[in-house]
């Protein structure tokens, strides 16, 4: 299959780059498209064809239930049940935007590939003009997971869904790069107070502003035959291809560190703040200054696809602090890093 990328940022006629997005969807194809945190593969929600042509295209286990992405906020009705105050308030706040609400679900409305093993299902109204037009101009719910190889780090310009799945999808929407870099926070609305799954775009701090507790949910706290109640959090994610190490920002040490590596014929790639130089590393990824934890969580995806395109037999990350976006940034290393430290 030929994988056509069609620039809509640029093109004068965008109605039509729209239509054929379109097009290709209600005749059950799949379309990758920019968010504001990272690129979706799309496909019908109610198309269950259409659904397992995308799980396809990625690799993705089928048990790992979608995002079901909408473009209005009276659409919520139509999949969700027992939509509490709380969850009004949060929408009001925070949508569009990268907060996916899990409700229960409108039994047999949307296809049953979308929410394998849950009887919920996970809702967000994206803030990005090309995902919200598509929407719009389709009128249909789109079940979009991140549009990179399941496993791979999520991608965050055209370039990396091409990467990862050129001759698999007919067509990528190129928006160009995505602003915040990581995706939705992931937050359980049928408990009491709501459970945060995955921590993401809108952090703990600004939840807690507008509905007070929220809790957070650790596998650490689940039976091991227990069914994860987010089925995601099982699978190792966002791993590039050399054995990733979360380091703490300690430059001697980290200096220390590498001498040792390099005597075992490693070559290391380090990813971390511009504030840390690190003099022996053989690559190193400056994500932006430690000060401003929104540059750095935009570029770590792309950091971690940049060390694949060298020779590094290991990648060292710098951990940052948990406030803010710093726990979904660190949310993201520690899965890519599979619970490897360097210690
Ligand atoms: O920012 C994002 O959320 C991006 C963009 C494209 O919207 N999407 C994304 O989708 O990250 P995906 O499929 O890569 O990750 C969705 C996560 C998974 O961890 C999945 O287990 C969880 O959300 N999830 C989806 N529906 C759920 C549900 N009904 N209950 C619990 N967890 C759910
Ligand atoms: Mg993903």
């Amino acid at each position: 299959m030929e994988t056509k990328v069609i620039s809509v940022d640029k093109v004068v006629d965008k109605n039509e780059s729209y239509a054929q997005a379109v097009t290709i969807l209600q005749e059950g194809g799949v379309v990758a498209f920019p968010t504001e945190t990272v690129y979706g593969l799309g496909a019908i929600a109610t198309d269950e064809q259409a659904v397992q042509r995308l799980f396809e295209a990625k690799g993705r286990p089928s048990d790992n239930p979608l995002i079901v992405h909408i473009g209005t906020e009276e659409e919520v009705t139509l999949y969700a049940k027992e939509i509490p105050e709380q969850a009004h308030t949060l929408m009001e706040a925070f949508w569009p935007g990268p907060l996916t609400l899990v409700f229960d679900r409108v039994p047999g409305v949307i296809a049953p590939n979308v929410t394998p093993g849950v009887s919920t299902i996970g809702l967000r109204i994206p803030c990005h003009p090309v995902a919200l037009k598509l929407l719009r101009t389709l009128k249909a719910p789109l079940a979009a997971p991140s549009a990179n190889q399941s496993g791979k780090p999520s991608p965050t310009r055209a370039a990396h869904v091409m990467k990862d799945l050129e001759g698999l999808i007919p067509l990528v929407l190129d928006g160009g790069l995505t602003g915040l870099g990581l995706e939705s926070t992931v937050l359980d609305m049928t408990t009491e107070p709501p459970t945060i799954l995955r921590p993401g775009g809108v952090t703990e701090e600004q939840l807690m502003e507008v509905i007070g507790a929220v809790q957070t949910y650790s596998t650490q706290t689940v039976a091991v035959d227990e069914a994860p109640k987010s089925p995601g959090v099982k699978y190792t994610h966002y791993a590039p291809e050399a054995p990733l190490f979360v380091v703490e920002p300690n430059k001697e040490y980290i200096e220390e560190a590498i001498e040792s590596l390099k005597k075992d014929d490693h070559q290391v790639a380090v990813i971390g703040p511009e504030e840390l130089v690190i003099s022996n590393a053989n690559w190193y990824f400056n994500l932006g200054s430690r000060e401003d934890k929104n540059a750095m969580a935009a570029n770590l995806y792309n950091a971690l696809r940049q060390c694949n395109e060298t020779t590094a037999s290991i990648i060292l990350a710098v951990e940052t602090d948990l406030g803010g976006v710093g726990a979904a940034f660190m949310n993201r290393l520690e899965r890519a890093a599979d619970g490897n430290k360097l210690d």
